[in-house]
């Protein structure tokens, strides 16, 4: 199936500290984490990926453009990080594989019953999935045009559409973030 793609010339912009005020590392890690293995999904050039690499086994920094990855390896992969080059509707997972999930400012660009079928295929049982991205709501100064992104309402329900619960959820001016817990 098609996928949004992201110019890997504006990659070095994924790396500027001014992202922070749109989701904090700290923030993001309260999304999901119970350590182990976990996977970053759309980890672009692994910007949030490194934050979360300290506290886990393993994460899957999972990217369908190679060119991120070539970024990444570039400017320095941690050693709890492997580079997976998949779609997040295709991972190369075994069922029940995953500890955690999270997303940052990519779930626009991988939304699909698909895709959320196979997160619920590869998480464990009572798994969280941490997401953070642009809301629909904003004033869409920065980040993708308005009609690409959704509501945090929008989010939840083809969650739990496709087998997750909503443990926390927050609409904010720009961005939302909620955690989902993937039912046994
Ligand atoms: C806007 S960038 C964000 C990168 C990173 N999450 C961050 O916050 O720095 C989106 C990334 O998701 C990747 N992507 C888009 N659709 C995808 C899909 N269906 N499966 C896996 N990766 C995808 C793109 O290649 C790109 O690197």
């Amino acid at each position: 199936m098609g996928f949004h793609t992201y110019d890997p010339e504006r990659a070095p912009n994924l790396e500027d500290a001014s992202r922070y005020r749109y989701c904090s590392a700290e923030e993001l890690l309260a999304l999901f984490d119970q350590g182990g293995v976990v996977a970053d999904l759309g980890s672009g050039t692994g910007f949030y990926t490194d934050d979360v690499a300290p506290y886990v086994e393993t994460c899957y920094a999972v990217d369908v453009q190679h060119e991120m990855h070539d970024f990444y390896r570039e400017k320095g992969v941690p050693e709890s990080v492997e580079l997976v080059e998949a779609a997040v509707d295709d991972l190369p997972f075994p069922d029940g594989h995953l500890d955690g999930a999270f997303s940052t400012m990519t779930y626009h660009e991988f939304h699909s019953d698909e895709a959320l079928a196979e997160l619920h295929r590869t998480l464990a049982p009572d798994a969280r999935v941490g997401i953070a991205d642009w809301t629909a709501n904003g004033d869409g100064g920065e980040g993708p045009p308005l009609d690409e992104r959704f509501m945090l309402d929008d989010c939840t329900s083809a969650f739990e559409a496709a087998g997750f619960s909503v443990e926390f959820a927050s609409e904010r001016r720009e961005t939302f973030v909620c955690s989902l817990r993937r039912e046994p």
